[in-house]
């Protein structure tokens, strides 16, 4: 069985579309999830999910190898961030080289890197008289967003849309692709 860790910051509904996509999976599962912050509703999302969850600080992320030491006594093959804020520290990168997956709610490179998350993504957009915003999903390296990209989709964005009209359809993206994106790769991985 190949086991996925989901690191989420805050609400976690990516992450709970995920599980749900794996619960029936042969040869996947959702083996922990892992936040940096105690009050994020995605420890209770964990827990009606019957999902392992555990709470680090970001001084345990960057400072020692506790969490890495985590992952690797848990079996964990693949790191997929749904919604985590802090920057993946050189140890994990190493270690899980080309194993780290990431969304980012637009198309990259357009309104991405440091600081560029959540609302504040869609407020860009929409500031900015775009006529479309995406999903763009790709490996995670040393560098916020600028990892190899394996997967962009598109939605129109209207004159009339606010920021929250924005989040919602590039939610319906992430919700539709991010679990079948991580699900191809790691085939295409096995193979
Ligand atoms: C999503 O929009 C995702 O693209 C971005 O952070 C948000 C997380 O939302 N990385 P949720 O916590 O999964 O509800």
């Amino acid at each position: 069985m190949t086991k996925i860790a989901i690191f989420a910051s805050g609400s976690g509904s990516n992450a709970e579309n995920i599980v749900r996509y794996f619960k029936a999976h042969s040869s996947v599962s959702v083996a922990l999830i892992l936040t940096n912050n105690a009050d994020a509703y995605v420890l209770e999302r964990a827990r009606k999910l019957h999902i392992p969850s555990v709470v680090f600080s970001k001084k345990e992320m960057n400072e020692g190898d506790s969490v890495l030491k985590l992952l690797k006594e848990n079996n964990i093959a693949w790191v997929i961030l749904a919604g985590f804020l802090l920057k993946i520290p050189d140890n994990i990168i190493a270690a899980y080289s080309d194993r780290i997956l990431n969304i980012h709610p637009a198309l990259l490179p357009k309104y991405g890197g440091k600081g560029m998350y959540g609302s504040r993504v869609h407020e860009a957009v929409v500031a900015s008289g775009e006529e479309e915003s995406g999903i763009t999903i790709h490996y995670v390296n040393a560098h916020y967003d600028k990892g190899q990209i394996l997967f962009q989709t598109a939605c129109r964005v209207l004159p009339t849309d606010s920021a929250d009209d924005v989040a919602s359809k590039v939610h319906a993206l992430e919700y539709e692709y991010f679990p079948k994106v991580i699900d191809e790769v790691i085939a295409s991985k096995k193979r």
